[in-house]
C-alpha cells in the first residue's frame, strides 16, 4: 500500500485591484450578475460570468423554482447560455460571486459538485484549462483549472 496525496494550489487576492485586468473584469461581471438572481426560496443570490475565447463575457445567475430541483445554479445558467451561444468557441475562465439577499459574502461562494462537473465538461471540450474565480468581499480565490476543484475528474470524452 502507498499513501498518496493531492495538493491544490490556488491564489488568494485581498481585493479586485490586485487581479489582472481580464480577471477583474470577469469578477466584476459576476458580482453584477448577482442582481439578476431569482432566489425567492433561498434568498442566496449568485452571479457567474464566463470568459469566451473571443473576449466576450456571458453572465448567468441562479434561477429558482417552486419545484426545487427544476431551478439552476448561476454557474450552469452561464455555462449553458455560453454553450448555446458560442458552440464553437472555447471557455477560458468562469467567475462566481454570491451572498444572502444579494449582499456579497465575506467567504467566497464555492461551486456545487454538479456545476464543477459541467465546468469539467467544457474544459475537456476545449482542451484548454478553464480557470475558476470565486469572489467574496475582500477575498478572491483563483484556481487555474477545474482539476484543482474537482480532483480525478470523470471524463469519458
Ligand atoms: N447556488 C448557485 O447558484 N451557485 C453555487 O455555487 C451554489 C448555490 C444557488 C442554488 C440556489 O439557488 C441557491 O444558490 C442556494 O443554494
Amino acid at each position: 500500500m502507498t499513501q498518496k496525496e493531492i495538493n491544490i494550489r490556488y491564489a488568494e487576492y485581498s481585493s479586485l485591484e490586485e487581479m489582472d485586468a481580464q480577471d477583474r473584469e470577469l469578477a466584476e461581471a459576476a458580482i453584477k450578475a448577482m442582481n439578476n438572481a431569482y432566489a425567492p426560496y433561498s434568498h442566496f443570490h449568485v452571479g457567474a460570468a464566463v470568459r469566451i475565447s473571443n473576449g466576450d463575457i456571458v453572465q448567468g445567475s441562479n434561477q429558482e423554482n417552486a419545484a426545487f430541483p427544476s431551478g439552476l445554479c448561476a454557474e450552469r445558467t452561464a455555462l449553458f447560455a455560453a454553450g448555446a451561444r458560442y458552440p464553437d468557441k472555447d471557455f477560458l475562465s468562469i467567475a462566481l460571486a454570491g451572498g444572502v439577499y444579494g449582499q456579497l459574502g465575506a467567504h467566497p461562494a464555492t461551486p456545487c459538485g454538479a456545476c464543477r462537473q459541467v465546468m469539467a465538461q467544457y474544459q475537456a471540450k476545449s482542451g484548454k484549462p478553464l480557470s475558476v474565480i470565486m469572489v467574496a468581499s475582500g477575498k478572491i480565490w483563483k484556481f487555474e483549472k477545474v482539476d484543482d476543484i474537482l480532483p480525478m475528474i470523470f471524463n469519458s470524452i
